[in-house]
């Protein structure tokens, strides 16, 4: 009637998967590196340097949205204003992932504030009116669009975590590309 317990080790050795006491043996090996294991199929050095590349360009949006932010002046201020605060806090967000990614990987991230803009993608333009700056923005979202693609591509299925924190990135930034494709769209007066 009742179902024949599984034979753990067997059926974790098909499909590629390492027997059960071959992960128990590996796990306990090198246990200093924490998260990343024999199995992480990565460039690990290649990856964090991608990372603390992103973690520069966000930190550069960060800066650079807070300083529009601040800037905002106009009759769509108010309504851009929002926008550029939300963002601001989004790329923050962004920007804590990534770093604590880095870490996990056993890489340090690097907020050293003199070389920020040249590492970063995206630059720091401060715009020189309300329309500007949006158009600016977008910009540099399209940047971290195409890089955060090219960084997902790179990556592939060899680190799937990394992958995925990408993934959910890059989603947001389309959708700041959006907001602003869109109001730049519905632009009334200069
Ligand atoms: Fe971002
Ligand atoms: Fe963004």
């Amino acid at each position: 009637m009742s179902k024949k317990p599984a034979n753990s080790a067997k059926v974790a050795s098909a499909g590629g998967i390492d027997s059960t006491a071959t992960l128990r043996a590996n796990a306990r090996k090198n246990i200093d590196k924490g998260a990343v294991t024999q199995t992480y199929a990565a460039d690990k050095a290649a990856v964090i340097k991608l990372l603390n590349d992103a973690l520069a360009t966000e930190y550069v949006c960060v800066l650079r949205y807070y300083r529009h932010y601040f800037m905002a002046s106009g009759m769509l201020a108010d309504a851009v204003k929002g926008q550029f605060l939300e963002h601001a806090q989004q790329e923050q967000a962004h920007a804590h992932k990534i770093a604590e990614r880095i870490v996990q990987l056993g890489g340090e991230p690097d907020l050293n504030p003199d070389t920020l803009t040249r590492r970063s993608h995206a630059e720091y333009q401060e715009g020189k009116d309300l329309r500007d700056m949006v158009k600016e923005d977008l910009i540099a979202e399209r940047i971290a669009i195409d890089s955060y693609r090219q960084m997902i591509n790179y990556i592939g299925d060899r680190d799937t975590t990394t992958k995925r924190m990408l993934e959910g990135i890059l989603e947001q930034e389309e959708e700041h590309a959006d907001e602003f494709a869109d109001l730049l769209n519905g632009w009334i007066g200069k």
